[in-house]
């Protein structure tokens, strides 16, 4: 078999068919010349003759890409292959990429037509194609739950009509990967006992695979008929596409290049992946971004959490050696590196890494005091510890609680309904001004009270003229306990212009005055760094 693999690309074209997503011209050649970068060599640009917006889109990235084939999808009959053409002509390399639906279901309730019927309409929608480019791609809908033999006459008769790539889809995620790859296998025995191997093995003519998720399985199933014999590979950035997706290709990519000493092992060549992995995760950025569609946090390769490490034993692991933990080198994909996530289960070895990578050259037994506090007022309330709490604990610790500004008194009103609004008064010492009094209205009790104390201390979180403006980058409170007695626990994170940020926790039996409390450390904390943060890191 060929040894290189070719990637097809149909971000724009199944991946734009999830629900919900809508890409304008302009962002589709954005994501297409990144996929160039990738190094993905045949994008799927759209559907001609869906609607005039498809076709204008296709025409487009035909005129714009160099460096890849652009695709063009189209039904098995002369008007959606003529429009396709249309749209295409302008293309460097172009393909006409046309389909129709094999398995017995569809022929019955679809389209409603027989085998024959559908077997001349797949022979002659070839044929047409080939009259008008030479790269035509032939894919048999819903393969996977087609009758073998006749899948395998139609496989037969359109490359006899001149196809270049027939794709074997998995049109509604049903297959898994044993039986996908004998399926495969199976077809491929066709082809050679009809002649065709010397073509596979040149790879003028390639079996491809188009797997859905519907169970999970896509990437799965796609792998699997690589190891069957498979050189070309459908699928869209981070899996989107409709109902649960298609195959995710930063995931194969990178199965196929991490695991490659398997694949030689059983293929007896090693797959060839012409792909510049580091623009992954920026590709998978963007698709996210003008898609609108999350990636999960836990997404293999591209998710947020993909190289982070939370626990104890693998911080360590990690810290000592990356390989222990991890598979990959983030970097090689687009990571800025491995990420060592502060939360419940961290240990000793990860808050050392932490305030080293902070600029907190601290001394075996102050990192076993931070280390001390950090188990004592964070550890078990937070589920993700931002560095700027951490820093607050070093801050707490190095200047020992003495900070500028101390709450005296506060007193909050609260108003049901009708044109008063709720009215905070606030009292805090300030160790270099003296003592300030000031009054903030709100939304609620707890924004009057932090208007309150922005007012008394020349901050401002409305970008008002001559304070110094915050942001309050999160604001949450949590209950310890159950009941109407339950003490609450306010944590606040608060942003400067320079995008410094400090962070502040507060417990009271009252919200209004826990979030005070952690607004007032937050703000000291902050004070404390401007003033002494610098100084405090160089003398240790
Ligand atoms: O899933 C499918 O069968 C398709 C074909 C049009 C290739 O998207
Ligand atoms: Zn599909």
């Amino acid at each position: 078999m060929n040894s290189r693999i070719i990637f097809f690309d149909t971000t724009l074209r199944d991946g734009e068919q999830s629900p919900g997503v809508a890409l304008n011209l302009k962002q589709k050649i954005e994501i297409a010349k990144a996929l160039v970068e990738l190094g993905i060599d045949v994008i799927e640009a759209g559907f001609p003759v869906t609607s005039p917006g498809d076709f204008q889109a296709v025409q487009a990235l035909a005129k714009e890409l160099k460096g890849v084939t652009v695709a063009a999808l189209a039904r098995a009959n002369p008007k959606d292959i003529d429009t396709a053409w249309e749209a295409l002509k302008g293309a460097e390399s172009p393909r006409i990429h046309t389909f129709i639906a094999t398995s017995d279901i569809h022929m019955k309730y679809k389209l409603k037509k027989t085998k024959e019927e559908v077997l001349e309409l797949a022979k002659n929608a070839v044929s047409y194609a080939k009259s008008l480019v030479p790269d035509v791609e032939f894919s048999a809908e819903d393969a996977t739950r087609s009758d073998r033999e006749f899948l395998a006459q139609v496989v037969l008769e359109v490359v006899r009509a001149g196809a270049t790539t027939v794709n074997i889809p998995d049109t509604v995620g049903y297959t898994v990967p044993q039986e996908y790859h004998d399926l495969i296998k199976y077809l491929i025995e066709q082809l050679i006992k009809a002649g065709y191997e010397e073509s596979l093995r040149e790879g003028t003519l390639r079996i491809s695979v188009h797997c859905h998720n519907d169970l999970g399985l896509a990437v799965a199933n796609s792998i699997s008929a690589v190891l069957a014999g498979a050189t070309q590979i459908e699928g869209t950035i981070n899996g989107i596409g409709e109902r649960a997706g298609n195959a995710a290709l930063e995931e194969i990519i990178m199965t196929l290049k991490t695991r490659a000493d398997f694949f030689k092992s059983k293929l007896g060549y090693e797959p060839e992946v012409n792909i510049n992995t580091t623009k992954i995760v920026p590709v998978s950025q963007l698709v996210s971004k003008y898609t609108g569609m999350v990636i999960q946090p836990n997404k293999a390769i591209v998710g947020a959490n993909a190289f982070a490490h939370e626990s104890g034993i693998h911080q360590h692991g990690v810290l000592c050696e990356r390989s222990t933990y991890e598979i990959i080198n983030p970097e090689d994909i687009g990571w800025t590196g491995s990420a060592i996530v502060l939360g419940k289960h961290s240990g000793r070895h990860a808050i050392a890494y932490k305030l080293e990578s902070l600029g907190w050259h601290l001394s075996k037994e102050q990192i076993d005091r931070v280390f001390e506090r950090y188990r004592e007022e964070v550890k078990d309330i937070l589920r993700q510890v931002e560095d700027a709490y951490l820093e607050g604990i070093v801050l707490d610790l190095l200047l020992e609680n003495e900070y500028r500004y101390k709450l005296l008194s506060s007193q909050v009103i609260s108003v049901l309904s009708g044109s008063l609004k709720p009215i905070a008064q606030v009292e805090i010492e300030d160790k270099r001004e003296g003592r300030r009094v000031s009054v903030g209205l709100g939304v609620g009790p707890i924004d009057a009270a932090y208007k309150a104390v922005a007012g008394a201390l020349g901050y401002t979180f409305e970008r008002e003229k001559d304070k110094k403006p915050l942001k309050l980058v999160d604001f949450h409170i949590d209950a310890l306990s159950g009941g109407t007695s339950a003490e609450g626990i306010c944590a606040v994170i608060l942003e400067d212009e320079a995008g410094r940020r400090s962070a502040g926790l507060g417990r009271d039996g009252d919200i209004v005055i826990a979030s005070l409390k952690a607004l007032i450390k937050a703000l000291n904390r902050r004070e404390a760094y401007l003033e002494k943060g610098e100084k405090l890191k160089a003398s240790l």
